[in-house]
């Protein structure tokens, strides 16, 4: 069979090629224990509108001169704050200001990439996570015990080291570039929003919060699986960086952890973004806002593909808890990490624990 003959030859085979060489039933590698299977059975998904999740209205934050007074502004702030301490920071995003042509152009140019042949896409294989450009399967497929139903391509911008949209397939390149300038700029300014939210002021904001340069984007690509029930597209994380801002498909499939049930999120329309807020906003916030766990499960006939984009600080910087929001009753609970010591202890642990790898900086 062409599944064992090809894992025999140690040549690592995404799950598209698997899938597309016809498969009736889930491989072995990628059946999940079974505490960590999905629960399509669980409250929140046979009352979805009992778990409604924040919809945030940009509009009045992205034209701050115009007829949207201050006191609109504020009043969006305030949403955005309370969204994010009720959900653990996680809002499903209109009038963000992306064109939703950009974020169509780049679907359909990375759905042309998943469409070429296998060793089109292998030209580009990768698994470290510092490849300027990589598509890769699962998370790690040399050490874990199972792996996730997805491949991924994906581009890492260090600032003055290497920018992976400047050497992206030519088949996405131009896409790529115009949909990550839409969405940074996105990120920036719902970033200082977030800092508005507790309370801080502009200054103290350009002053002592971390500005968020480095950028990773990955398009997931998850095929249709013969048992969804076995499998999971991305098994439970927080995400490591400061802010992640998903372009999630229509198609369902991501869930969030929500006060211990996992909630399916549905997005509003095509040009929704789903944000979430990381573990180095946690720590920035001393744990006043939270990293939220989330995973992604599998689909038995559609495909599914989502952008992900991750922002983060320099490499190089220590993030710590803000002064302004720690005192003698609510002493720090994280030491000061290099972003960098923190995202390679992620890289590698991130197989042994469920909740991210927030305990390696937590005091
Ligand atoms: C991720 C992620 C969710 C999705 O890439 O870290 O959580 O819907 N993706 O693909
Ligand atoms: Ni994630």
């Amino acid at each position: 069979m062409v599944v064992v003959e090809q894992q025999q030859e140690n040549r690592i085979v995404g799950i598209k090629e698997l899938v597309d060489g016809g498969l009736h039933a889930v491989p072995p590698l990628y059946v999940r224990p079974p505490h960590e299977r999905p629960s399509p059975t669980s409250l929140a998904h046979t009352h979805p509108q009992q778990y409604r999740i924040p919809v945030i209205d940009l509009t009045a934050l992205l034209d701050a001169s115009s007829h949207h007074g201050h006191s609109v502004r504020t009043h969006v702030i305030q949403e955005l704050g309370r969204a994010c301490e009720d959900w653990g920071f996680f809002q499903q995003v209109v009038n963000h200001g992306v064109d939703l042509a950009v974020i169509q152009r780049l679907r359909q140019a990375a759905q042309k990439f998943f469409s070429e042949p296998a060793e089109e896409r292998m030209r580009f294989h990768s698994q470290s996570f510092r490849s300027s450009v990589g598509y890769s399967t699962s998370f790690n497929p040399t050490l874990e015990k199972v792996r996730e139903w997805r491949d991924t391509l994906s581009f890492n911008r260090f600032p003055g080291i290497c920018d992976g949209f400047e050497e992206a397939p030519e088949i996405c390149k131009k896409q790529v570039q115009e949909y990550i300038k839409g969405v940074e700029a996105l990120a920036g300014r719902l970033y200082k929003a977030i800092f508005q939210s507790l309370g801080l002021d502009k200054k103290y904001i350009e002053k002592e919060v971390p500005s968020i340069p480095r950028v990773l984007m990955g398009i997931n690509y998850y095929p249709p699986c013969p048992d969804p029930s076995l499998t999971l597209g991305l098994s439970s994380h927080s995400d490591v960086s400061c802010l992640t801002i998903l372009h999630p498909d229509i198609v369902p499939g991501l869930e969030i952890k929500h006060k211990g049930t996992w909630v399916p999120v549905f997005p509003a329309d095509p040009s929704t973004f789903v944000v979430n807020l990381a573990d180095q906003i946690e720590i920035l916030t001393n744990g006043k806002y939270k990293s939220i766990e989330h995973r992604v499960v599998t689909n038995g006939d559609k495909p599914r593909m989502s952008i992900a984009c991750f922002f983060g600080p320099f490499e190089e910087t220590i993030v710590a808890p803000l002064p302004t929001l720690v005192d003698e009753s609510n002493p720090p609970r994280y030491k000061p990490t290099k972003f960098k010591d923190y995202t390679q202890n992620f890289a590698s642990n991130r197989l042994l624990s469920d909740r991210g790898t927030l305990d390696f900086a937590r005091l």
